[in-house]
């Protein structure tokens, strides 16, 4: 047993001071009195209106703008039309205070970049940023000021269609990609005509919907919230971020959008977070559904006094915070901070100096040849290859014959999977485009072969017959874009529709067959990953989909992503995640042991899994720990050798273990990763740093400590294979 008696409590969560947000959302006294100067002229309507966020645009809209009813508009991309209703505010109503432009831009704006979940699967912080960035820049020229990203929450359930729009199961991954999602879009200053504010959603554990269902019931201890769900927020927070949207779901019977003690006590009073909160799309009128009150007035006053600064779409501030104050049953100066830190962003925007964009500028900065070529290694860097028996991968370009089939395998608009934003399906290039890039078309025979869905068996038989004169087939199944992404849970983790049948049906001529799956949720697929000898995880990749994906089959890139989410053997599994604790009888072979009699213990394919063309070792693994005063530093080395003859990426996983601790601990938890890239026989050293203030966990009393003791560490290239060592932190 570890000495109880010694026991550090870092209060770091609380004490450390949001530096970065320091610097973004610093005060500045000029902007600061011209704050409190329109806030001494403002009617108080005027001011309930900088708290009204409306989607579109209309006659009455426009007249709402005038009269100063409304601070925020969402949902009305492009240069023309924003500053066209901007020149209503700034230049027809009473205090010509700029509207703020809000939009969801996930994973793209016109250039779409691969799902978020994709991007995850690249283990790569640099180029999230570098996406969010290039996202940003386009987003901004069009005239939006704001987007409803990143979307940081932890998905532990497949069956959720939203975990396409996040960074998977893990909390660590899932916190670095946030910080570099918001730096990217943020960037250093708000003004400037590339970046937009950035919005953390959706606020709080709304991943943990019950059986996946979307906008269902979450009841999480407060210790999971802590540990699990809010510090991918956290991350966001320190790294600046300006606004924070809080979620549809009931959280332990209060309401997220209603929740003080997530939305005061911790965003405000622990964190320091200093921007605006943004309600989901009425999530606040909502409230009613919930059960916390009977009408829109009292749910309002909830959500205000809970710290809910704007109403997006639920018309329950506009309608009543007036009467409200009126009443006296809200005090004026709880509207006031609400508007100050509206009015403070958009000044931080430079909104008040310059409303308009360029409409020329939209012009030249959307899909430029620089945000396709970003488009394209992103998409690159996402795939995963989850299977290459017989090195069956990559094929040679001298095939005398390609069979090409499938649903997706020609089809440009499912690629841009949820929320593709200004996205066309027009820019996309299909994976038969990719494959006509690299061989020529008289060796290419197209099949749709199915559809995604539905009860039609299709040209099944036709497939077959292609299939059967062909070298190789290269079959692409999955999803559509509108099977995940919000309210879209699905209940089952099948390839939908034939898709299966038609695999199979390919798989059974004896042709060597290449499975392309693209979908924005993990899948299960126990026979395809069984028979079939190579499988590649695509995801939706966006508009170079097929220009990643024919590189990676042809070898022009050799694929390194790493999954961010464990894959199922089936929906019966769930949930299922790499870091869960170990019970009283882990799962073994054995009878009484935590397990189902009816399939292996082991997931299809682990959190972190991926393979690559070429092989690597890993050797010397090396742990030591100082203590300097109270503070232990763990460092961590090891040396990775490309032992194939290509080049390749491998993203090198850091996993420890708590191992006797005063509460059960997971039985791994990733805590730092890099992806390296690795001539033939090139040898690297690869070194890590931690923090003993890292390895901590929320006891009972809901206090951050760090407990002297045994550690174990894994380094390796996923969360089941790796170099094992240990380590102690002491009294
Ligand atoms: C979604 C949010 C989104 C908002 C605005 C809501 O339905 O839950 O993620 O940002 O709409 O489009």
């Amino acid at each position: 047993m570890k000495a109880a008696k010694w026991i550090l409590v870092f209060l770091f969560i609380f004490s450390q001071t949001s530096v970065l947000s320091a610097q973004i959302l610093s005060t500045n006294p000029t902007i600061e009195n011209r704050i409190e100067s329109l806030i001494q002229q403002m009617t108080l309507d005027e001011k309930v209106g900088q708290l009204n966020q409306i989607n579109g645009i209309s006659d009455e809209i426009k007249l709402q703008v005038q009269q100063g009813k409304i601070g925020s508009i969402l949902n009305i991309p492009g240069a023309k039309v924003t500053n066209e209703i901007q020149k209503i505010a700034v230049e027809e109503s009473r205090l010509k205070i700029p509207l703020i432009i809000g939009l969801d831009v996930i994973h793209g704006y016109r250039t779409i970049f691969p799902i978020p979940l994709g991007e995850a699967a690249a283990w790569d912080p640099e180029l999230a940023q570098k996406t969010a960035a290039m996202a940003a820049r386009e987003a901004r020229a069009s005239g939006v000021h704001w987007t409803f990203a990143p979307m940081v929450d932890i998905a532990r359930d497949p069956r959720w269609g939203r975990i396409a729009e996040g960074s998977g199961e893990d909390t660590y991954l899932g916190s670095v990609l946030a910080r570099a999602r918001v730096k990217g879009f943020q960037g250093n200053n708000l003004a400037d005509p590339a970046s937009v504010l950035a919005c953390a959603k959706h606020y709080v554990a709304y991943g943990a919907a019950e059986g996946g269902r979307d906008y269902n019931t979450v009841d999480v201890s407060l210790k999971v919230l802590r540990e699990v769900y809010l510090p991918p927020f956290k991350a966001a927070v320190d790294a600046g971020v300006g606004t924070i949207m809080s979620a549809f779901n009931d959280l332990n019977g209060i309401p997220a959008s209603a929740n003080s003690m997530t939305l005061t006590q911790i965003l405000r009073n622990e964190w320091g977070f200093q921007g605006f909160v943004v309600s989901d799309w009425s999530s606040i009128g909502e409230l009613v559904n919930h059960g916390i009150g009977a009408t829109l007035a009292e749910v309002g006053k909830k959500a205000l006094l809970a710290g809910v600064d704007m109403d997006m779409m639920g018309f329950a501030y506009t309608n009543n915070l007036a009467n409200l104050v009126q009443q006296g049953q809200i005090d004026e100066k709880v509207i006031d901070e609400a508007v100050r830190r509206v009015l403070r962003l958009k000044f931080m925007l430079g909104l008040f100096d310059r409303p308009y964009v360029d409409p020329e500028l939209e012009q030249t900065v959307i899909l430029s040849q620089e945000n396709l070529d970003l488009a394209l290694e992103s998409a690159r860097k996402s795939i995963v290859l989850l299977k290459n028996e017989g090195q069956l991968l990559p094929l040679k370009k001298n095939l005398k014959s390609v069979a090409v089939i499938g649903p997706l395998a020609d089809n440009n608009f499912d690629p841009l999977g949820c929320w593709f934003c200004q996205g066309q399906a027009k820019d996309v290039v299909t994976v038969l485009e990719g494959i006509k890039h690299k061989i020529s078309s008289d060796k290419i025979q197209y099949i749709e072969g199915c559809k995604i869905q539905g009860n039609l068996s299709g040209n099944i038989d036709k497939a077959v017959a292609i299939a059967k004169n062909a070298e190789v087939a290269i079959v692409v199944v999955g999803e559509s874009a509108w099977m995940s992404g919000e309210a879209y849970s699905r209940s089952s983790l099948d390839l939908p529709g034939h898709q299966s049948d038609l695999v199979k049906a390919i798989y059974e001529t004896g042709v060597p067959t290449v499975v392309v799956l693209m979908n924005g949720r993990p899948l299960s697929i126990p026979w395809i990953a069984e028979k079939i000898p190579a499988i590649l995880e695509t995801w939706q990749l966006g508009v170079q989909s097929g220009n990643a994906i024919a590189d990676v089959i042809f070898g022009d890139y050799n694929p390194g992503g790493k999954l961010p989410a464990t894959f199922s053997r089936t929906v019966g599994q769930v949930p299922i995640y790499y870091n869960h604790k170990n019970t009283g009888r882990p799962a073994a072979a054995e009878k009484f042991t935590s397990k189902y009699m009816d399939i292996p213990i082991a997931p299809q394919f682990p959190f972190g899994f991926g393979l690559s063309y070429t092989k690597f070792q890993f050797s010397n693994l090396k742990v030591n720990t100082e203590k300097t005063g109270n503070m232990t530093q763990i460092f961590a080395s090891i040396e990775i050798q490309n032992i194939g003859n290509r080049i390749g990426d491998e993203v090198v996983q850091l996993y420890v273990q708590d191992v006797v601790a005063s509460l059960t601990r997971p039985v791994k938890e990733l805590k730092r990763f890099q992806r390296i890239t690795l001539q033939p026989n090139e040898k690297k050293l690869v070194n890590f740093q931690l923090d003993a203030n890292e390895l901590g966990f929320y006891n009972q009393n809901l206090e951050y400590v760090v407990e002297p003791g045994q550690f174990k560490i894994w380094i390796g290239p996923n969360s089941t294979e790796g170099l094992e060592g240990s380590f102690e932190i002491l009294d």
